[in-house]
Parts: C-alpha cells; structure tokens; sequence
C-alpha cells in the first residue's frame, strides 16, 4: 500500500516508517521539524536500504498538504503529527488544539479532495483518565485529566464522525500507553528537546552523565513499591502495531479504538533497576513530590490487539532498556 506518514521524523514516526518498508509497503514522509531531525529519516533509509519521499509540510498547511497528498495518492495515512507534552498543554492550550484538532481537520479535508478513506491516528491511553477499573479496556470511560489528553479525546471523535459520514472509510484509533526503547541498530531512538518530561529518556541522559541523578516524582503511592507504574511498550513493537493496522483498515470499514500496550505494569524504579543492569552504571534517585496530574498505576487490557490486529507486544524490559542505553550511548545528544 502506498502510506503516507505525518510527523514521520518523529520518535515513533521514524521506527513505524522503517517497519513499513520492510513489510514492503510505499512510504512518504511529512514533517514540519518542530520536534524532530531530518537526520533521523536519513537513518531509516539507511537501515531500511530503501528509499521513500519526504516532505517538510505543517499538516495545517491545506495547499501544501493537498498538493503532497495529489502527488502521492495516498491509499492510507498513519497521522502522528502533534504536540505531546502534557505540561506545555496547560500552558498554551490553544497551540495543542490548534496543531493536534486543526491539524486533524486539515488531515481529513485533505483527504477527501483525494478520495483517501483509511487513516490510523496516534492516540493515546491518556483519553482514560483516573481509572474507573484496571486494566482499561477500550469500553473504559473517557475522561482526560489534561488538556493533551482533551485534544486527542477530540480529534477521536473527529476522525470517528467523519468516518460514519465517509462511505467505505476506516480508521483505527490506537491508544498507546508508554512508547520506550529505540532500534535494537541504535541508530534511531528518542531525542526530545531540552529537559526530557519522560522518565526513560530522563534515566538514559542521567546513565550517560547528561544529568546528576533522576528526580523519582512520589514514592508514596498505593502501588507495589510506593512509586507509579505503567505500561511501558517498546517502540519497535507499537511500529509493528501501526503495520497491523494499516492491514486491518485495507480490509475493512468503520472506526476501531485499540489500547496498544503490554498488559504489564512496571514501576519506576523497576526501570531504574532495568537500566542499570542494561548500562551497567549506577543512576542515582531522589524521591520527592508527586507530579501533578500524575496518576499511580494503569496499564493495558491488550487483548482487543491480539483480537483484531493479529498483534501482541513481544519485547519486553530486558530489551527496552538494552536497546535505550543502546542508542543513547552511541548518541550521547541524540541526532546532533
Ligand atoms: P514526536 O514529537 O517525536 O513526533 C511527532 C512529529 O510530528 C515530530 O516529528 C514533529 O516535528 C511533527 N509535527 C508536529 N506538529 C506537526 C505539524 N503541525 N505538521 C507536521 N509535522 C508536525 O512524538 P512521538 O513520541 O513520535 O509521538 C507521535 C504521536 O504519538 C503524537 O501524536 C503523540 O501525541 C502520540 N503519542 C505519543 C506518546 C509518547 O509517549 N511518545 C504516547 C501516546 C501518544
Ligand atoms: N517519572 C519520574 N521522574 C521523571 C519522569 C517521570 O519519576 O523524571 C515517573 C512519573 O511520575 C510516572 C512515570 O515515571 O510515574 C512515567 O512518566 P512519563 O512522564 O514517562 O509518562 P506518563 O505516564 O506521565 O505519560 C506518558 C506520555 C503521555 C501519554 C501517556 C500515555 O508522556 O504523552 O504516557 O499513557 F499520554
């Protein structure tokens, strides 16, 4: 199939593209830059051995979009290009939904004026909220607790009002829950800009003497070991997730939401302890506050996956936290 990829630069942009062209598929990537590197499709095409187009187009840009999407004609677009920091949302929400819901819209124009009926959209377990029962399952209700997770929630129903209007269009929503790990080649992992919000990219700088210590935000929750855990899914996994979509939304019609996670929980410092043994160097802590808006524990009910897309997630910590250390050591300051 010929997929084009928005915010294909991007973290797990890049390792979905190179997961598609192996499955054989055409790829063209679209990317404004704000939070990513060319360099980093460079990487692919090397990896991959293969070449693809690409494009530096804001995805709210209608007539540059529609003219990409005229050329390529496209029979599928995987739709990750966004804003993703939960704590900048609440700073500048107007920005998330211009670039997360407009860009959305923008997206879904575009593709009518060429007749493409098929989109995977980058969702995310954030549209929960506090959990009503673990693990959430799909049907779980849906009440996010910050405004990224308000944008997404929005741009879900955007995409699944438009596809009950769309005579034989489809989508998949797939609601991811924590994406970590890089390609086991280290040559393409996660490079964010400045301080890391996240708590893996955070302990690889830390591990490579980027940063003194982690900051361990609470260690008093109701969990097994008073610090939060999550459903930590490694990013060549959520790629291969992405390829099963594509073949579900070629077979069929109507829109699908699916949790792309593991099932499994790990607490925080079950992953300093995994790092440690990937790194083999120390990664000094210190507890303090909880973070706001954070949450104890959630994870996954991943069996609506296994289900529809064929799909479940194979690697687990020992390769997450290998293939992080990995890249991060090969790449001291990312794509730089
Ligand atoms: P990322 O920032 O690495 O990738 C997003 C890409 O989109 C970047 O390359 C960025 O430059 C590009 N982009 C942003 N706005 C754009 C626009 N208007 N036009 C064109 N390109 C634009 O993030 P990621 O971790 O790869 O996340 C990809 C998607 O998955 C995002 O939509 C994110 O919200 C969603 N998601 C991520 C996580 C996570 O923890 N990484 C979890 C759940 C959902
Ligand atoms: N944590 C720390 N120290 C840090 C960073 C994180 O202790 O420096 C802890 C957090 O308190 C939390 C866990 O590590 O318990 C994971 O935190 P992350 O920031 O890595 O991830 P979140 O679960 O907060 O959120 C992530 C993405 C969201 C996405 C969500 C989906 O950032 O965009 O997963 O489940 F919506």
């Amino acid at each position: 199939m010929k997929v084009l990829v928005t915010g294909g630069a991007g973290y797990i942009g890049s390792h979905t593209i190179l997961e598609l062209l192996r499955a054989g598929h055409e790829v063209f990537a679209c990317d404004n830059y704000c939070n990513s590197s060319p360099e980093a499709l460079r990487r692919v095409r090397r990896l991959a051995n293969a070449d693809f187009g690409e494009a530096d187009v804001d995805v709210r840009d209608a007539s540059r979009l529609g003219k990409v999407m005229t050329e390529f004609s496209p029979d599928a677009v995987i739709h990750f290009a966004g804003l993703k920091a939960v704590a900048a949302s609440e700073k500048v929400p107007l920005e998330y939904y211009d670039n997360n819901v407009l860009g959305t819209l923008r997206l879904l124009e575009a593709m009518d004026s060429t007749h493409c009926q098929r989109i995977v959209f980058s969702s995310s377990a954030t549209v929960y909220g506090e959990p009503k029962y673990l693990p959430y399952d799909e049907a779980h209700p849906l009440n996010p607790a910050n405004t990224y997770g308000r944008t997404k929630l929005v741009a879900e129903q955007v995409i699944a009002d438009w596809c009950a209007a769309t005579a034989g269009a489809s989508a998949a929503l797939l609601r991811y829950f924590n994406p970590v790990g890089a390609h086991s080649s280290g040559e393409i992992g996660e490079d964010p800009n400045g301080t890391p919000d996240n708590l893996m990219p955070f302990v690889a700088q830390v591990a490579v003497g980027r940063r003194p210590h982690l900051n361990v935000f609470g260690n008093d929750y109701d969990t097994r070991d008073g610090t939060g855990e999550r459903d930590y899914i490694h990013v060549v996994d959520l790629a291969r997730a992405h390829v099963a979509a594509i073949e579900l939304i070629s077979e069929s019609t109507g829109c699908e939401a699916v949790n792309i996670g593991t099932g499994t929980a790990f607490s925080v410092m079950d992953m300093v302890r995994g790092f440690e043994a990937a790194s083999s160097r120390p990664i000094p802590v210190q507890f303090v506050e909880r973070r706001d808006g954070d949450l104890a524990s959630y994870y996954a009910d991943a069996s609506k996956a296994r289900e529809l897309l064929g799909w479940r997630a194979e690697l687990g910590l020992k390769e997450i936290c290998g293939s992080t250390w990995n890249w991060q050591s090969r790449n001291p300051n990312g794509y730089a």
